[in-house]
């Protein structure tokens, strides 16, 4: 438990920083729900499987390859399945909607989680920078293509962040797109970070007068696997994360606790279109509140995965 942990009183929610994904989901029976968790192999990706398993529901867990979907099902106790879904590459996010709607049940939540960050210099894919790509794109046509699948009060629950604080000036850089014109790594991860909340936020407007709700969420500071691309040398690594572990980074189990409350908890069943953080409500920048941006940025994605087929 970080010692920061210890200073935060909780929310209206009853939770608060120091809560974690097994407290949020004490006592709520999942049997009978399937819900599909990208990034399943790895961090809060992992820690929500098993924690949403153990409660009793069909953990449908996405992965870069079925080898390693199906080594972290096997893992995590309860009902898990492994699906491949390589979020840089449209045709095997493609394969992986195909197997989840051969799966035949409907889905009661998806949980977006996997993403990259930071990347020190310009990758793309499709000609798109890689994090925007990886991170929004990638995810886009994974839920848009399992919308009709959703169930009647499906919960869709997209992993931001309060890096999305340093997304470009406007939101999103729609002449930048490629990162050919201007690169940084934590400006186009923020960009991608934004682009999850503005996604969050239109996907809710569209579930307008239906049960069906859609909300974003940052989970905290937490050390895993996330800062690989950064290249700080291990030592320096180890020791930075050392000290900040037991003054403020969360845990993995609080990490995950607030896309488990926004997905599984009760209290969060009638609440869509908003961005969450220690399993409560927060406020966002500004522009990402912004429902003519949160338009724009779906119908040129649209146009974009019109454009990769
Ligand atoms: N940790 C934090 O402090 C923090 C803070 C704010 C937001 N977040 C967000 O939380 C989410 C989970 O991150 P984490 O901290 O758990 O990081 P992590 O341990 O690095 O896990 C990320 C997961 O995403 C997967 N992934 C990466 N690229 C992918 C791709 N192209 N296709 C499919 N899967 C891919 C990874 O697979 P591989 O292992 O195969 O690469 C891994 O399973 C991310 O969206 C991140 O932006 C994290």
């Amino acid at each position: 438990m970080p010692l920061y942990a210890l200073l935060k009183s909780k929310g209206p929610t009853g939770f608060s920083y120091g809560s974690t994904a097994a407290d949020v989901t004490a006592g709520a029976s999942l049997a009978g729900k399937t819900i599909l968790v990208t990034g399943c192999n790895s961090g809060l990706g992992l820690e929500t499987m098993r924690v949403l398993a153990t409660r009793g529901a069909h953990v449908v867990g996405a992965a870069r390859t079925k080898e390693k979907a199906d080594a972290a099902a096997a893992i995590v106790g309860g009902k898990a399945t492994g699906v491949a879904c390589e979020l840089s590459d449209p045709a095997s996010v493609r394969g992986c909607v195909a197997a989840v709607r051969a799966m035949g049940a409907p889905l009661d939540a998806i949980i977006a989680n996997a993403g990259i960050m930071a990347l020190p210099k310009l990758n793309q894919a499709f000609g798109y920078e890689l994090q925007f790509f990886t991170n929004h794109i990638g995810h886009f046509i994974l839920v848009t293509g399992l919308l009709d699948r959703l169930a009647d009060k499906g919960r869709v629950v997209m992993l931001s962040s309060a890096a999305h604080m340093m997304a470009p000036k406007g939101g999103i850089q729609f002449d930048n797109l490629s990162g050919e014109h201007g690169y940084k790594g934590w400006t186009a991860y923020g960009q991608s970070k934004i682009a999850n909340l503005l996604f969050a936020k239109e996907l809710a407007r569209r579930f307008a007068g239906t049960e069906k709700t859609a909300n974003a969420v940052h989970p905290g500071v937490i050390n895993t696997n996330l800062g690989r691309y950064l290249g700080i040398p291990a030592p320096i690594a180890a020791l930075g994360y050392g000290i900040a572990n037991a003054l403020f980074l969360k845990t993995i189990p609080q990490g995950a606790a607030t896309q488990c409350y926004v997905a599984a908890n009760p209290g969060a069943a009638a609440i869509s279109g908003q961005y969450w953080a220690d399993s409560n409500i927060k406020v966002p920048r500004y522009d990402a509140e912004d429902p003519a941006l949160a338009a724009r940025l779906w119908e040129v994605s649209e146009r974009i995965v019109a454009g990769l087929e």
